[in-house]
C-alpha cells in the first residue's frame, strides 16, 4: 500500500510571525519551482500566534499549516487555552499532539492526549500523534512497552473509522534536538514495531497510517531515514527553520 510520504515541520518556540510568513512564502515558493515535490505532502506547525498570519501566506499553495496542540475543551474559563475548533479557524489542518516536551514540561498523559486526540478529530483536523521513549526506557528494554502504552492510551475508544487520517510521529526522546539521530535500523524497527501495535487496534487502516520519524533529522541523514519501508515521512524540528535545510529534507526521495 502506497503511504504518500509527509514532512512536517514544528517550529516549537522559534520565529516571529514575520519571520514565520517570510519562511513559509520561501518554502512554497520552493515546491512550486520543484514539480517532483507534488509526491510529498507538507506541512508547517507554527506557534499559535504565528499561525494565522503563516496560514493566509501559504493559502493557495502546497503547505499545509499544523498547531502543535490543542486543548480538549472547545470553548469557556480556560485561561490560556487554544481549542481544535479555534485552530481550525486560524486555518489550521493538522494538530501535533503529545509531543514529548509536552509530556515533560506541560504534564500531557496518555489520558489528557487521548481527550486531545478525541477534540481534534471531531473538528475533522489530521492529528500528528507523537510517541517515543526516553534513553532511560530504551536502555532499560522498555522500548516495545513504551511505545505499546503511549498508542494505546492515547487511540483509547477511537474506531478506525474515527482515525482515518492519523498520522504517527515516531521521535526517540533522546535523538530530539541533540544531534543523536536513530540509526535507520533503530527507526525501521521501532517504526515496523509500531504498525504491528496498530494493526491490533485499527486493523487493516495501519497500512495507510503514516508514520513520521523525528529526532535530529538533516539534510544528510533524511535520504537514509526515509528509505525504511515503515518511515514515511518526518516530523522535523531545528532543521525545519532553515529554508534551504528543510526543502533538502523534503528532497530526500
Ligand atoms: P529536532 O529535529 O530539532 O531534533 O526536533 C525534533 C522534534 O521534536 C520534532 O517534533
Amino acid at each position: 500500500m502506497a503511504r504518500k510520504r509527509f514532512i512536517a515541520g514544528n517550529w516549537k518556540l522559534n520565529l516571529t510571525i514575520d519571520e514565520g510568513v517570510s519562511l513559509v512564502q520561501g518554502l512554497a515558493k520552493a515546491l512550486a519551482a520543484d514539480p517532483k515535490s507534488a509526491q510529498v505532502e507538507v506541512a508547517v506547525c507554527p506557534t499559535f500566534l504565528a499561525l494565522h498570519a503563516v496560514a493566509q501566506a501559504a493559502k493557495g499553495s502546497a503547505v499545509g499549516i499544523g498547531g502543535q496542540n490543542a486543548y480538549f475543551e472547545e470553548k469557556g474559563a480556560f485561561t490560556g487555552e487554544s481549542s481544535a475548533s479555534l485552530l481550525k479557524n486560524a486555518g489550521a489542518k493538522y494538530v501535533i499532539l503529545g509531543h514529548s516536551e509536552r509530556r515533560q514540561f506541560f504534564g500531557d498523559t496518555d489520558a489528557t492526549i487521548n481527550r486531545r486526540l478525541k477534540a481534534v478529530i471531531a473538528q475533522g483536523l489530521v492529528p500528528i500523534l507523537c510517541i517515543g521513549e526516553t534513553l532511560a526506557e530504551r536502555d532499560g528494554g522498555k522500548l516495545e512497552e513504551v511505545l505499546s502504552r503511549q498508542l494505546q492510551g492515547s487511540l483509547d475508544g477511537l474506531t478506525a473509522a474515527q482515525l482515518e487520517h492519523l498520522v504517527v510521529a515516531y521521535e526517540p526522546v533522546w535523538a530530539i534536538g541533540t544531534g543523536r539521530t536513530a540509526t535507520t535500523a533503530q527507526a525501521q524497527e521501532a517504526h515496523a514495531f509500531v504498525r504491528g501495535v496498530l494493526r491490533k487496534l485499527v486493523g487493516e487502516l495501519a497500512e495507510r497510517v503514516r508514520i513520521q520519524y523525528g529526532g535530529s533529522v538533516k539534510p544528510d541523514n533524511a535520504f537514509e531515514l526515509l528509505s525504511q519501508p515503515d518511515v514515511d515521512g518526518a516530523l522535523v524540528g531545528g532543521a525545519s527553520l532553515k529554508l534551504a535545510d528543510f526543502t533538502a529534507i523534503i528532497a530526500a526521495h
